[in-house]
C-alpha cells in the first residue's frame, strides 16, 4: 500500500462548468489509494483562511452534474503579495498537507509557481475555466459547456435577427482570448467573428468590416447578420459596434452581451469526461511524487506541461485561427 497522503483541492479563478467532476474524480480517486481528501474553500482564500472542509464520498457522490463548485472558487489578490504567500504556505504546512491540486486558469496557476517557492509540497495543476487559454491541453473544463451555452444564445439571437431583418453584435467571454468567439462563431454559422487573434490594426478592420457588411446586407436585403465578438477585442464596446454598422449600413443594429451565463449550468458531456480523465490522472502523478506539472489532453493523448509553460499560448492561437480561416464559410 502506498504511503497516505493529504490532498488539497481548491478550485480558483472564474468558476467552470466541470470543476464538480473534477472534485469528485479526484476525490473518488484518492480515496481509493487510501489518500486523504480536503477542499478549501473559495480558491487561494480559503488557504490564507485557513477555511477548509474534509471531502469524503458522501460530499461528491451527487454533483457530477452541477455547475459551479461546491468549494467555492474566488480571486485572490493576496497572492500576489509575499505575506499572503507566506501564510498560504504556512496554513499547508498546519494541516498536514503533502499535495495541492489547483483547478483554474493562468493566474491560478501563476499562483501556484509562487506559492512553490515556500511550499516545499507536490502542486499539480488542472485547467479549468471556460476561457480555453492554457497551452498544454485541447481544452480546459468548461470551455465544452460555454460553446454549447453561447451557440444556444447565438441560435435564439438569430431568430429575432431574421424575424426582423436586424444586425446582431453579440458579445461573448474569453478574457483576453478568442477562442470562444471563433468556435461559437464557427458552429453557429456567424457571418463575422472579431477577436484579437485576427486583428492587426484596429481602424483598418472597422473598416473593411463595415464595408463588408453593408456589401453583404445591400447583396440581399432580408438576410439575418450575425457578429460573434469576443470581449475586449476592441477598443470600442459591442453596442458602439452595433450602433456604427447602423449608421453606416442604415439596417438596424443590436448588441447582446452573453456574460455570466456561459460559466454556469450543468456540464456537458464533454467537459464531464474531461475533467474526471483530469482528475484521475492528477491522482496519478500524486502517487508518483510529481509536483509543478498541469495535466492536459492533446490529441487524445493525456499529458503534463510545467506550470511555468502553460501561459505560453502563441502556437495553439495559430492553430486556432488556421482552422477558423480554412473552415469559415
Ligand atoms: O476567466 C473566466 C472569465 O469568465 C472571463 O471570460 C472573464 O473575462 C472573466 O472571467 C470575468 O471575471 P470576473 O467574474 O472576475 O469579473
Amino acid at each position: 500500500m502506498s504511503k497516505q497522503k493529504r490532498i488539497a483541492i481548491i478550485t480558483s479563478g472564474g468558476d467552470a462548468p466541470g470543476m464538480n467532476p473534477a472534485i469528485r474524480a479526484i476525490t473518488l480517486k484518492a480515496l481509493k489509494c487510501n489518500f486523504q481528501v480536503i477542499g478549501y474553500y473559495c480558491g487561494y482564500n480559503g488557504l490564507i483562511d485557513e477555511h477548509y472542509t474534509e471531502l469524503t464520498t458522501r460530499h461528491v457522490n451527487d454533483i457530477i452534474h452541477r455547475g459551479g463548485t461546491i468549494i467555492k472558487s474566488a480571486r485572490c489578490p493576496a497572492m500576489h503579495t509575499e505575506s499572503g504567500l507566506l501564510q498560504a504556505a504556512n496554513s499547508l504546512r498546519k494541516c498536514h498537507v503533502d499535495s495541492l491540486i489547483v483547478i483554474g486558469g493562468d493566474g491560478s496557476f501563476k499562483g501556484a509557481e509562487a506559492l512553490a517557492k515556500h511550499w516545499s509540497g507536490q502542486i499539480i495543476g488542472i485547467p479549468g475555466t471556460i476561457d480555453n487559454d492554457i497551452n498544454g491541453t485541447d481544452a480546459t473544463i468548461g470551455f465544452y459547456t460555454a460553446i454549447d451555452t453561447a451557440l444556444g444564445c447565438i441560435d435564439k439571437i438569430r431568430d429575432t435577427a431574421q424575424a426582423f431583418e436586424r444586425t446582431f453584435v453579440v458579445e461573448v467571454m474569453g478574457r483576453d482570448c478568442g477562442i470562444i468567439a471563433m468556435e461559437a462563431g464557427l458552429a453557429s454559422g456567424a457571418e463575422q467573428i472579431i477577436c484579437k487573434e485576427l486583428i492587426d490594426d484596429e481602424q483598418l478592420f472597422l473598416d473593411k468590416l463595415k464595408e463588408d457588411v453593408a456589401l453583404s446586407l445591400a447583396n440581399d436585403a432580408a438576410h439575418s447578420y450575425v457578429l460573434v465578438m469576443a470581449e475586449h477585442s476592441l477598443s470600442i464596446s459591442a453596442q458602439e459596434l452595433a450602433e456604427q454598422l447602423k449608421t453606416h449600413t442604415g439596417v438596424d443594429s443590436r448588441s447582446a452581451i452573453l456574460g455570466y451565463v456561459q460559466r454556469g449550468g450543468a456540464p456537458v458531456a464533454g467537459d464531464r469526461i474531461l475533467a474526471t480523465q483530469l482528475g484521475i490522472e492528477a491522482v496519478k502523478h500524486v502517487k508518483l511524487g510529481h509536483t509543478g506539472i498541469m495535466i492536459g489532453v492533446e490529441n487524445g493523448q493525456v499529458k503534463t506541461t510545467k506550470l511555468a509553460d502553460t501561459s505560453d499560448t502563441h502556437a495553439r492561437n495559430i492553430d486556432f485561427v488556421a482552422k477558423l480561416k480554412e473552415y469559415r464559410l
